[in-house]
């Protein structure tokens, strides 16, 4: 297995090119279930999770074509309606396609999705959701069993949490139901108006993205389409906590701060500045940084998925924060790792106290979860010494070339294999 290895106290400065969002791209792949011309996507990130949904998606019997760089053609008939359990439980967003196999096919056997390192995640809302657009659920052996013999029907849905994938599941599944689908209590990320975007562009008929419900007009059939990614929000604010953390002033190329609006708050909060430059967001800090309190919501909340990141920031800033993640029942895995690094951080229920170090030292640090792993090679970056992270796996899963982007503003990274 690989691991980074990180020689901290460099000050970063440069440009970053953000690439397309990990949490758009993989829902987008999923819409191509939902017609059999070609959907063909841009700006698609080079990450493990891709590669893990291509081949679900070609075990449905769907091609997934390189059309270019960075950039999928997606289409064809669904040759099988099952996803199975081996790829269900490397990545849970492969639950996404029950909502389009029902919707296309009228059946479908998805794996029940296991837990994660982040909590139990159960899909109760996306079953309950499509059980109300007509379709009968029965749960055997582990695996999902869902069928929609007269097809699906809309109806009035109202979550009762904004769940993303909730959302997006539904949102699909009715595109080609009879009738009107309202969602009322909608998760309003962008990356479900991006979704919306592309549905729309395959046409769909839908309206309300962004605001809290969500009507669509189910239509016989979609068309293929072309659609661009959006760029990746959590990887501009992930790298945007390496300027802070780092003193540094970093210009990230395609960055949005339409998406960032709570990260830069807190951000400018925390003494960082953020400037909106033509070809994207500048980022810098030259005074000290500043303790802040953060509380994790759905958009346009602070997002629960640059927790770990601003508490890797936030380990080394003037005074206390509080940090409180409502979102996930277990998602402070990076704190015991912190604290190796000389962090000062108490974790009480959902809430973690950071009381402020003057400096953090480098240590062999292991990554849990995707976000968490990076915290830790922002904490590498500011320390004094070594920091070696092992298990970095679970960061190829959602950023692109890490110690390539972060070596060319200056930082002392390098991936070594074991
Ligand atoms: C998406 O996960 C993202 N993943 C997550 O990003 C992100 O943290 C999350 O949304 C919240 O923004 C992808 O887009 C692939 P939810 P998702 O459904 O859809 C509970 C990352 O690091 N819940 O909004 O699973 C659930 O347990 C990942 O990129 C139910 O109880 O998030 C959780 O506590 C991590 N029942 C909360 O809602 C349900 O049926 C939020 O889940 C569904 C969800």
């Amino acid at each position: 297995m690989d691991r980074f290895i990180i020689r901290g106290g460099r000050r970063l400065t440069g440009e970053i090119e953000i690439g397309g969002a990990k949490n758009s791209g993989l829902k987008l792949m999923v819409a191509g279930l939902l017609t059999s011309e070609r959907l063909v996507l841009s700006n698609v990130p080079g990450i493990a999770d891709i590669k893990t949904m291509r081949d679900l998606l070609v075990g449905l019997g769907i091609t997934v074509e390189d059309a270019g760089p960075r950039t999928l053609s997606i289409g064809g008939e669904i040759g099988s309606v099952e996803a199975p359990y081996d790829i269900v439980s490397k990545m849970r967003a492969s639950i996404l396609v029950l909502g389009p196999l029902l919707a296309r096919a009228r059946e479908a056997k998805v794996s029940l999705p296991g837990g994660c390192a982040i909590g139990t995640r159960p899909v109760d809302m996306h079953l309950k959701g499509l059980e109300t657009l007509g379709a009968e659920i029965r749960l055997e052996n582990g695996y999902i069993n869902a069928t929609a013999p007269d097809g699906l029907k809309g109806d009035r849905i109202i979550l009762p949490f904004a769940s993303v994938g909730a959302t997006e599941n539904l949102l699909m599944a009715a595109t080609l139901a009879k009738g009107r689908t309202h969602i009322v209590n909608a998760a309003r990320e962008p990356e479900i108006s991006d979704l919306v975007h592309c549905l729309n562009a395959m046409g769909a008929q839908i309206t309300g993205e962004g605001s809290g419900t969500l009507v669509i007009d189910g239509v016989e059939k979609l068309h293929g389409a072309h659609y661009a990614v959006m760029p990746d929000r959590i990887e501009c604010g992930t790298y945007a906590c390496a300027a802070g953390i780092t003193g540094g002033d970093l210009l990230f190329v395609g960055g949005r701060a339409d998406d960032l609006g709570a990260v830069i708050r807190t951000l400018e909060e925390t003494g960082v500045e953020v400037v909106e430059e033509a070809r994207g967001l500048r980022v810098r800090r030259s005074g000290t940084l500043q303790g802040v309190d953060i509380m994790t919501e759905p958009y346009p909340g602070f997002p629960t998925d640059m927790q770990a990141q601003f508490m890797a920031m936030l380990s080394v800033a003037e005074g206390a924060s509080m940090i409180t993640e409502t979102i996930f029942e277990n998602r402070f895995m990076h704190v015991p790792e912190l604290n190796r690094m000389g962090a000062r951080v108490n974790v009480h229920g959902r809430s973690a106290i950071i009381r402020g170090v003057p400096k953090l030292s480098g240590a062999p640090v292991m990554a849990t979860d995707l976000r968490a792993s990076f915290s830790l090679i922002l904490a590498g970056l500011a320390a004094e010494g070594e920091t070696q992270l092992s298990r970095i796996y679970h960061l190829d899963r959602g950023y692109e070339g890490v110690d390539r982007k972060l070596a060319a503003c200056g930082a002392d990274i390098a991936r070594v294999s074991d």
